[in-house]
């Protein structure tokens, strides 16, 4: 088991665009597993692969307790979203930085398993809030781009702040 390193803002990697998995291997099983482990390490509710500096269409989310209820999806798609709910969030990349976002309340997601299976996944609450999050990553943006412009700079000087005291 590998841990993998998490970038964390400002780092300009964030920002790729992850590209699609074409092929459901040993390797990709493996990465499956190490981004699971680090993520319960860290520990965070849910990371995408673009947070690791690898850019394919792969996340991992447990929202359980326990954390006996891991998920990997691979190329996953919304194709169905309702509502609206404002979430509390925050992210492995934003250390120390929480605030409100507003999102779909629920959605509908298709996705493979890291073995290849087509899911399909219905969601609500916060396992709905975490989907939209780690897609989200895969796209290059984080939580902090669903703000104001002034709510953004407030957090990112906090951001910055916090990097300077733990330096
Ligand atoms: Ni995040």
């Amino acid at each position: 088991m590998t841990k993998l390193t998490i970038l964390t803002l400002p780092d300009k990697r964030l920002k790729t665009i992850a590209k699609p998995v074409t092929e459901f291997n040993h390797k990709l099983q493996q990465f499956a597993k190490d981004m699971l482990e680090t993520m319960y390490e860290a520990p965070g509710i849910g990371l995408a692969a673009t947070q690791v500096d690898k850019h394919i269409q792969l996340v991992v989310i447990d929202i359980s307790e326990e954390k006996n209820q891991p998920l990997c999806l691979v190329n996953p798609k919304i194709i169905k979203k309702d509502g609206v709910q404002i979430h509390e969030e925050g992210c492995l990349s934003v250390p120390g930085i929480y605030a409100n976002v507003k999102r779909a309340s629920t959605v509908e997601v298709e996705y493979f398993n890291e073995k290849g299976e087509e899911k399909k996944l219905q969601a609500d609450e916060l396992l709905a809030v975490c989907i939209q999050h780690e897609i989200d990553h895969l796209k290059g943006i984080v939580f902090l781009d669903h703000l104001s412009p002034l709510k953004r700079k407030m957090a990112m000087k906090k951001l910055e702040k916090e990097a300077q005291n733990s330096d």
